[in-house]
Order: C-alpha cells, then sequence, then structure tokens
C-alpha cells in the first residue's frame, strides 16, 4: 500500500483502498473478456450475428482496457502494472466458455450472458466507489464503460430465442451447428 493511503481519516481511505482493488479486478475481468471473446470468435462458423456482437464488443472491451489502465495510472506508479490475477468466480465463467461441446454455440452464450452482468454489476460498484472516494472525474468513463456493458448484455439477451431456434434447425437438419 502506498503512504498516501496510510492517512488517519478513517473511511474515505476505506473506500479509496477498495475501489483501487476494483478498478484491478476490473481490468483482470476485461483482459479475460478479451481472451474469451478471441478464443470464440476463432471457432464460430455458424453464427454470424454472434460473431458481430463479439467482434464490436472486442473492440469496446479494447477501449475499456485503456480507460482502466489511465485511472489506475492516475494512483501513481505502483497502481500502473498488473499482474491481472483472475479471482475463481470469474476463471470459472471462463472455464464455462472454453467448454467445447455439442452445444458449445449455446453455452457460450450462457457463458457471456453471466459474464456480461457480472461486468454490469461491477462497473456499478465502481461508480459507487469513485463518488464514494472524490474520484468523480472518473465517474464518465466508468458510465460510457457501464452503458457499453448494458448494451451488450442486452443484445445477448434478445438473441436467445433466435439462437436456440437456430441450433434446432441445423440439428435437425444434419448441419453442423455446433458452433
Ligand atoms: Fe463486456
Amino acid at each position: 500500500m502506498s503512504a498516501s493511503l496510510q492517512t488517519s481519516s478513517g473511511s474515505p481511505n476505506a473506500a479509496l483502498e477498495i475501489y483501487i482493488e476494483g478498478l484491478k479486478n476490473a481490468h483482470a475481468l476485461e483482459k479475460q473478456a478479451t481472451q474469451l471473446i478471441n478464443r470464440q470468435l476463432e471457432r464460430l462458423e455458424n453464427y454470424p450475428q454472434v460473431e458481430q456482437l463479439l467482434r464490436r464488443h472486442l473492440g469496446e472491451t479494447e477501449q475499456q482496457i485503456a480507460r482502466l489502465d489511465e485511472m489506475l495510472a492516475s494512483f501513481g506508479e505502483e497502481h500502473s502494472t498488473l499482474k491481472d490475477l483472475a479471482t475463481s468466480l470469474t476463471g470459472n465463467l471462463a472455464a464455462l466458455g472454453h467448454t467445447v461441446m455439442g452445444d458449445e454455440i449455446l453455452k457460450n452464450h450462457f457463458a457471456n450472458h453471466a459474464f456480461e452482468n457480472f461486468e454490469i454489476a461491477s462497473y456499478m460498484s465502481l461508480i459507487t466507489l469513485a463518488e464514494l472516494s472524490q474520484r468523480g472525474g472518473h465517474v464518465a468513463a466508468l458510465k460510457t464503460t457501464l452503458e457499453e456493458e448494458r448494451r451488450t448484455a442486452q443484445a445477448l439477451h434478445d438473441m436467445t430465442g433466435e439462437l436456440t431456434r437456430m441450433y434446432v434447425s441445423r440439428t435437425a437438419a444434419g448441419a453442423k451447428a455446433d458452433r
């Protein structure tokens, strides 16, 4: 911990420490998201609407990482380099997205849906933490990211029925349906 965080005023500093940890966790989460998305893009063959959504969100995720880098850099050198250790929960979500199964397209869809909603809650929490730790200057960037995650989660949510119908009809026709 840096000396600047060890002042005597109590709770604002607690919020700040939690906030900085939260930013680091979000950074690790987004790095993991890029891996998950890239892995799916390499394998997708028959579901162009998924490919299009993932490609768009990959670009957004790279911007989100840049935003987090900038926020972390504002806390100084010791916070600007990250090990990006994944938490066990997101590790489990990621593992879901790495599973090769006959219904891979559906399992990945469920994992993507879970992942985006996990991110939504993370950024909502970060916005509150930014406010509590007097880092109001970060809120606009965090809200931009939150909006991107919400749009992506909604698009995933909305394509669930169509994706399922496509999977069934390709399977029924004896066509390659898994990815
Ligand atoms: Fe995301």
